[in-house]
C-alpha cells in the first residue's frame, strides 16, 4: 500500500516535472527559433492594423523596419482577399441599403489612386512607403497613365454603374493630371463616371479632408443622395457630410491627411 502510494507520488511528481521541462523547453526552444523574426512581424502587423484603424495617423513614411513586411503584405494575396472581402461586404450592403428613387440622384463616390488604380508598381521602384514621397516624380509617373486597375475595385464599379448610380470620382489628384488620369482610367477599363473631381489649384492649400468633404457637400447641394463612398484613405471620409456609409480598402504604403 505505502509503496504504491509513494510510486504514484513520485510518478505524479515526475510528470509534473517532465511537462514543466518541456513546457520550459518548448519556449526557450521557440524563443531561439524564431525569436526576434516573430517579434519583428507582431510589431509592424501591429503597426500596419493601427494604421488601418485610423489610431496612427500622419505618417510620412513607413517605419524602416517595416518596409519589407508592409511590401510583403501590399503585393501579398492576403492584400488582395482583404480587398475582396470589403468589396463582398457593398455588394451585401447594396443589396438591402437603399430604395433608389431612379430621379438620376442616387450616388457612389470613389477614391481614385489604391481604389480604382493601384499605385504599387510606382512604390516597388521608389522604397516601397519608406522613403518620403517625391511629389515630382509620383505627378511624372501618374503622367504616364499607366497605373493598372484594382481587379476587385473593377468588378464592383461596374456593378455599381449597373444598380443605375452615378458614380463621383473624387480624387486628391491635381487638376493639371485630368487628361492622363482620364486616359488612364479608360485604359484600365473603368468608363461612364458621373464626374471626376480632382483638386484644383485654390483646393491644394487645403488639407484633403477637407477638400473631399467639400466635394461631397457639393454634390448634396445639387441634391444628391450618397448611399456610400470607397476609399483607401480616411480622408476620404472625415468630416460633415450626408454620407450613408463608407468602406475603407486597405493601404498601409502612404497617409493622406
Ligand atoms: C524627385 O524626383 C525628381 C524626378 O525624378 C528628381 O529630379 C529629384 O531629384 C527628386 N528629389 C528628391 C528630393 O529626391
Amino acid at each position: 500500500m505505502q509503496m504504491g502510494k509513494l510510486l504514484g507520488f513520485l510518478l505524479l511528481f515526475s510528470s509534473l516535472c517532465i511537462g514543466f521541462v518541456s513546457a520550459d523547453w518548448n519556449i526557450l526552444n521557440q524563443k531561439r527559433k524564431n525569436g526576434v523574426g516573430s517579434s519583428l512581424k507582431n510589431y509592424c502587423e501591429s503597426w500596419r492594423i493601427n494604421v488601418e484603424l485610423n489610431n496612427i495617423r500622419g505618417f510620412e513614411v513607413v517605419p524602416e523596419e517595416c518596409v519589407e513586411y508592409i511590401k510583403k503584405y501590399m503585393t501579398s494575396s492576403q492584400y488582395k482577399a482583404d480587398s475582396e472581402r470589403a468589396i463582398e461586404e457593398v455588394i451585401l450592403y447594396l443589396s438591402h441599403c437603399c430604395t433608389m428613387k431612379g430621379d438620376g440622384k442616387d450616388a457612389w463616390i470613389f477614391d481614385v489612386d489604391d481604389t480604382l488604380l493601384s499605385t504599387v508598381p510606382y512604390y516597388k521602384k521608389h522604397g516601397f512607403g519608406g522613403r518620403k514621397l517625391n511629389t515630382t516624380s509620383m505627378e511624372a509617373w501618374m503622367g504616364e497613365s499607366k497605373a493598372p486597375a484594382l481587379e476587385h475595385s473593377f468588378k464592383l464599379f461596374h456593378e455599381i454603374k449597373d444598380r443605375g448610380l452615378k458614380i463621383f470620382l473624387i480624387s486628391s489628384r491635381k487638376e493639371t493630371l485630368r487628361s492622363p488620369t482620364v486616359d488612364n482610367l479608360i485604359k484600365a477599363g473603368y468608363h461612364g463616371w458621373t464626374s471626376l473631381v480632382l483638386r484644383g489649384l485654390e483646393d491644394e492649400f487645403m488639407e484633403v479632408q477637407t477638400y473631399k468633404s467639400k466635394a461631397r457637400q457639393h454634390l448634396t447641394n445639387q441634391g444628391y443622395r450618397i448611399w456610400g463612398i470607397i476609399g483607401d484613405q480616411w480622408s476620404s471620409f472625415e468630416g460633415p457630410s450626408s454620407v450613408k456609409r463608407t468602406f475603407k480598402l486597405p493601404n498601409s504604403i502612404y497617409y493622406l491627411a
